[in-house]
């Protein structure tokens, strides 16, 4: 069942999203990419005898309203209007309802017909949701359900975006967080996800940040006015730096081979392999051939956009930083560029990853450990980048690569259950007891899905699978109990961050794949 004010009847593959204002009526608006949704119809109401029908229940194939009356997709962009004797009215226009009625889009069509074949659509993707234990189910049919709503067309292609209210196109590493949760179910739209994002990779290696209907978000020139204008704002040194008026380019951390190589875990398949390979061991050597601008073997983020974390403390002091999640998801890269090799018979070429994959773990502990954590490099817009004082749970993603010596792992998980990251809701995306901690604003402080999993993750392959299992288990139980698939959430609180966007893709996607994985 849908709230239509938190949630919007919509449909996959569709751009219309219906939803109810305070006062009962609906509207109907078009998602589009950076700009708020386009009003398609406003005011929407039933009228039977002139007396507003109320809205009975929101499905997921289908809005009824009292009196048998039925809001139905026929068609990507047709909705239809099921029913006898009565009216619709909305802004500017009415119509009388017999039988099926054309409100957006164009055709005719059998009511008994529209209904169930919208119903067939939705019963068939549910049938493939993945099994989860009781206390999670509710929570994951509503994941499994947003796997679908986020479904629009780009380019033909069917792309799941990470919101259609607020974030309508393919955004790099919320594609691969996608096709993790998508694996499990429906496997073949979570390669399309990564097929998507890989087909649109640039001349010199490197992906995209977003895929969107206009081209793609892969430099600073691509990007929105509102956005220059909030990061010269926000970003500290933005102009000397040259973010607000030069050309850098704007990508997204490198999880892409992990995610590969998920969705090959759960539905194995060599030739996706085999078409992926290449486009990831360029996009792997563009990290340390174009984004490493000292040149000492470490690649740093030069821009806020490309390390997935915009509004994050690390970005007050410049346009450049390194904290030490981005060099772990090089090192795993490394690894799983092995395993794909194996897969494919390339035997010298995974020995050669499997070797860089441990070198960069030695150098990664050689050059950022200072005997107590990882630093996080930050500014270098006019001078060498420092050690930063923000405390951020980036300073414990070199857990993800699974390779660090025993006593580097052992502080990072004490680090992780002290009071700066450990309590009822953990992880706080900056540390509990740090200055910058705000539980609502935007990478300041809130939960977010994709940190948690991947520690999670990285915990398991370090060797500590009960701190993996009990920060799986309260994320796990957040989630359940937060009332809904929010963009991020306030720590303090358990609810959701004012700000946050709802049925945020991600969110869904990695809810499900640590439900699943809960037995
Ligand atoms: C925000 C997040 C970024 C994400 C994007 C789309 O910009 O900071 O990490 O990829 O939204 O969800």
């Amino acid at each position: 069942m849908l709230d239509l004010r938190e949630r919007p009847f919509t449909d996959r593959g569709s751009r219309l999203m219906v939803t109810a204002g305070p006062d009962g009526a609906l509207r109907v608006s078009r998602a589009r990419y950076e700009a708020d949704p386009e009003t398609v119809l406003s005011g929407l109401r039933v009228l039977s005898a002139d007396r507003p029908l109320p809205v009975r229940a929101a499905l997921p194939d289908r809005v009824e309203f009292d009196g048998g009356v039925c809001l139905v997709f026929a068609g990507p962009e047709t909705l239809v209007l099921t029913g006898d004797g009565v009216r619709a009215v909305w802004d500017g226009g009415a119509a009388e309802v017999a039988g099926c009625r054309t409100l957006t889009g164009a055709g005719t069509f059998d009511p008994a017909d529209v209904l169930a074949r919208a119903a067939a659509r939705w019963d068939a993707w549910f049938a493939r949701m993945p099994a989860v234990r009781a206390d999670l189910r509710a929570r994951a049919k509503e994941a499994w359900w947003t796997l679908a709503a986020n479904v629009i067309a780009i380019g033909g292609r069917e792309a799941l975006v990470p919101s259609k209210a607020g974030y309508v196109g393919l955004w790099n590493w919320d594609a691969c967080f996608h096709a993790v949760g998508l694996r499990h179910g429906d496997p073949a739209l979570a390669r399309e996800q990564i097929r998507i994002l890989l087909d649109h990779r640039l001349p010199d290696g490197r992906l995209p940040d977003v895929v969107h209907d206009h081209g793609v978000l892969a430099e600073t020139t691509d990007l929105p006015r509102s956005d220059h204008l909030r990061l010269a704002r926000h970003v500290g040194g933005a102009a000397e730096g040259g973010i607000v008026g030069g050309l850098v380019p704007v990508t997204k951390p490198p999880v892409t081979a992990w995610a590969v190589w998920k969705v090959h875990e759960a539905a194995p398949d060599r030739d996706f392999l085999a078409e992926v390979y290449e486009p990831l061991v360029r996009w792997q050597r563009w990290w340390l051939a174009c984004s490493d601008p000292d040149g000492d073997g470490l690649a740093e983020y030069l821009h806020p956009y490309s390390s997935g974390l915009d509004d994050s403390p690390i970005w007050d002091h410049g346009p450049r930083a390194e904290p030490p999640d981005l060099n772990s998801y090089l090192a795993l890269q490394y690894d799983r560029l092995a395993d794909i090799a194996g897969v494919l018979g390339r035997d010298e070429e995974a020995r050669a990853w499997r070797e860089k994959a441990r070198a960069h773990v030695a150098l990664m502990v050689r050059l950022r450990w200072n005997g107590a954590r990882f630093v996080t490099l930050v500014g270098g817009a006019s001078g060498p980048p420092a050690a930063a004082r923000t405390r951020t749970p980036l300073e414990l993603m070199p857990l993800f690569t699974g390779r660090l010596p025993e006593r580097v792992a052992a502080a990072l998980v004490a680090d992780l259950r002290s009071p700066s990251f450990w309590g009822e809701r953990p992880v706080p995306s900056v540390a509990f007891d740090d200055p910058d901690f705000d539980p609502e604003a935007m990478w300041r402080g809130p939960v977010w899905l994709n940190v948690n999993h991947m520690l999670a993750d990285g915990l398991r392959r370090s060797g500590h699978p009960d701190a993996a299992g009990e920060l799986a288990e309260r994320t796990l139980a957040m989630v359940r109990d937060g009332g809904g698939l929010h963009e991020y959430w306030n720590p303090l609180t358990g609810r959701p961050a004012r700000r946050a966007a709802r049925s945020f893709g991600w969110s869904a996607a990695l809810f499900l794949d640590l439900a699943v994985q809960a037995g």
